[in-house]
């Protein structure tokens, strides 16, 4: 991993970066055509995990631009750490003119924009953050991707993509016969996040269609797997029952999410990269969909299995119900033929299988936790969990 940028800028025209981009300028004259594609928020979850996959299966270099926000981790690309095809980059994609700079320098023929504030509760108690980076930082990344394109030479543009990623979210709460959504359903966005989420979908959206920058979007289910910070439900479940507190549970535990393996996210996003039509949107899901409860009891009964508890019983005596999240969404589900249809695109895990392989990473990676819960998580805990006792 090249590391640029950490003292507020250092890689956009520090030498490195210049070397950096004359060594992937040689590389353009041999293969005849950009070679770099550009992510943001490579160092979050979904990320980093694409980043480690895409490095897995390709030599194209990856640019990473990472705010490191709470959410974003280096220690999740440690294996990458003598690798010079990740090139990482400390920014913000607020800042339009220092990602002109860096799109002009490296000339990424992608971009796959992942950078975002994504933790529903924490937009509740703060939607600011999540105005300015999911929704100006969109902006500000659309104008600066919009100016390095229009002026790249024909071909190049031709075959530029920028790639965005987002959620289903979007399209707000489902009743329990409706039919999934499809990438045609309006939307209906009713937390901070997903108002947010959906309004960056539009500005891409118009970009396309006002511009005619080659835009793809991606509207996804909950994803789980590693490297998931343990705020949200999954990676906080297993944490919190190894450490003997409380699972909590807000209101009924019957609201009902679609999970989606996250290799299985990265593949589609690749496919779409790749071959997905230009302006379109093509929804992402696991064809999981399962209650919170049952969930929550499926991961204390494998680390029943896998971990019993030194003094006997089920980790589900530590089961706590709490009150419910404000607005909380009751039924997530997604129809993602257009994808398998359009693209030959189907996830390779099951729930079963799926949440297996995340247990298993989450009981042999206890270091990794450790130190994400380390810092200002904690004051997190406290904030969000205050007062939700005894729903
Ligand atoms: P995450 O919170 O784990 O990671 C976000 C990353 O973005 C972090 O590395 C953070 O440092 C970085 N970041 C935040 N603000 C930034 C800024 N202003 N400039 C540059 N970097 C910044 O998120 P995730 O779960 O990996 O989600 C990635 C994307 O996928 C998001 O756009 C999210 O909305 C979408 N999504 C996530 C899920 C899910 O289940 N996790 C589901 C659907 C869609
Ligand atoms: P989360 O992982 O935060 O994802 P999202 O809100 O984006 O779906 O939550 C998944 C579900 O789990 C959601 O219905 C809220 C619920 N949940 C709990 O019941 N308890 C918790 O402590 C958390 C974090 C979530």
């Amino acid at each position: 991993m090249v590391r640029c940028g950490e003292s507020g800028g250092g890689c956009f025209g520090s030498r490195m970066g210049m070397r950096l981009a004359r060594m992937c300028h040689l590389l353009v004259l041999e293969k005849g055509g950009l070679i770099m594609i550009l992510v943001t928020g490579g160092a979050g979850f979904i990320g980093s995990n694409f980043v480690l996959d895409w490095l897995a299966q390709s030599d194209e270099p990856v640019l990473n631009l990472d705010k490191l926000t709470y959410a974003g981790n280096l220690n999740n690309l440690a294996t990458l750490k003598d690798d010079a095809r990740h090139i990482f980059v400390h920014g913000d994609i607020c800042d339009q003119a220092k990602v002109l700079e860096l799109l002009q320098l490296h000339k990424p023929r992608a971009i796959v924009h992942f950078a975002a504030e994504s933790h529903v509760d924490r937009s509740i108690l703060g939607p600011g953050e999540f105005i300015n980076t999911n929704i100006n930082g969109t902006f500000s990344l659309l104008e600066a991707t919009r100016a390095y394109w229009s002026a790249l030479p024909e071909a190049e543009k031709t075959a530029f993509r920028f790639l965005h990623v987002s959620t289903d979210e979007v399209y707000g709460t489902l009743g329990p016969d409706d039919a999934p959504f499809s990438e045609t359903t309006a939307f209906a966005p009713n937390s901070p996040y997903s108002a947010s989420k959906a309004a960056s979908d539009h500005l891409v959206r118009s970009y396309h269609h006002t511009y005619g920058l080659p835009t793809v979007t991606t509207n996804c289910s909950n994803n789980y797997g590693p490297y998931h910070f343990p705020e949200k439900l999954i990676p906080l479940i297993i944490a919190n029952a190894q450490a003997g507190k409380p699972l909590p549970i807000y209101g009924d535990g019957q609201q009902v999410r679609d999970w989606l393996y996250v290799s299985d996210h990265c593949a589609a996003i690749r496919r779409v990269l790749e071959a997905g039509r230009l302006g379109e949107t093509y929804n992402v899901g696991g064809w999981n969909e399962m209650a919170n409860l049952e969930v929550v009891h499926t991961l204390c009964d494998m680390l029943d299995q896998q971990k019993p508890k030194a003094a006997g019983g089920s980790y589900r005596e530590q089961i706590t119900y709490v009150k419910d999240r404000p607005g909380h969404d009751r039924r997530y589900a997604i129809d993602a033929r257009k994808l398998e249809r359009e693209l030959g695109w189907k996830p390779a895990e099951t729930f079963q299988t799926g949440i297996a392989k995340t247990v298993q990473w989450y009981l042999t990676n206890q270091a990794w936790v450790a130190d994400v819960q380390s810092g200002t998580y904690a004051n997190w805990v406290a904030t969000n969990y205050f007062n939700r006792e005894g729903a």
